[in-house]
């Protein structure tokens, strides 16, 4: 699981991963980093589009990353965001889209870490983060 140690690395990823964050219409920069349950992490930043709806968060692209190479079981996710450039002073809560794609992949362990730096996160789990979700 997730001791301290990884947790501030998970951080620091999903801050770095900010940079890439392409957003020229909200300019809202967000960054993620996914734990495997393998040890492998997969990190994910926002890509937005003139046509906004084609925008991708940063949660998603690092899920998408992560099956689209066959791994779909994970410890946890850290989210951090802010507006491009500046220090994140908030958590940044997943939109309802991700909740969803990560709940179809989370088992009752996994942990969705909202972080402001490597020292103020809190971890919620799934069914805090999305109760009574759709599933088939
Ligand atoms: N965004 C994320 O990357 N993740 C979320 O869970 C919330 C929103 C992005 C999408 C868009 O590029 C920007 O933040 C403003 O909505």
């Amino acid at each position: 699981m997730t001791d301290k140690t990884n947790i501030r690395g998970l951080i620091r990823k999903a801050l770095e991963m900010r940079e890439f964050s392409y957003v020229p219409y909200s300019g809202f920069a967000v960054g993620a980093a996914l734990l495997a349950k393998n040890g492998t992490v997969y990190t994910g930043c926002n890509i937005e589009n003139a046509a906004y709806g084609a925008t991708i968060c940063a949660e998603r692209t690092a899920i998408f990353k992560a099956v689209s190479e066959g791994v779909k079981e994970f410890d946890a996710i850290v989210v951090v965001g802010a507006p491009k450039g500046e220090v994140p002073r908030a958590e940044c809560p997943p939109c309802g889209t991700c909740r969803q794609v990560m709940s179809e992949f989370a088992d009752k362990d996994f942990s969705v870490i909202l972080a402001v730096d490597e020292d103020h996160y809190h971890i919620y789990s799934m069914e805090e983060m999305l109760p009574h979700s759709f599933d088939l």
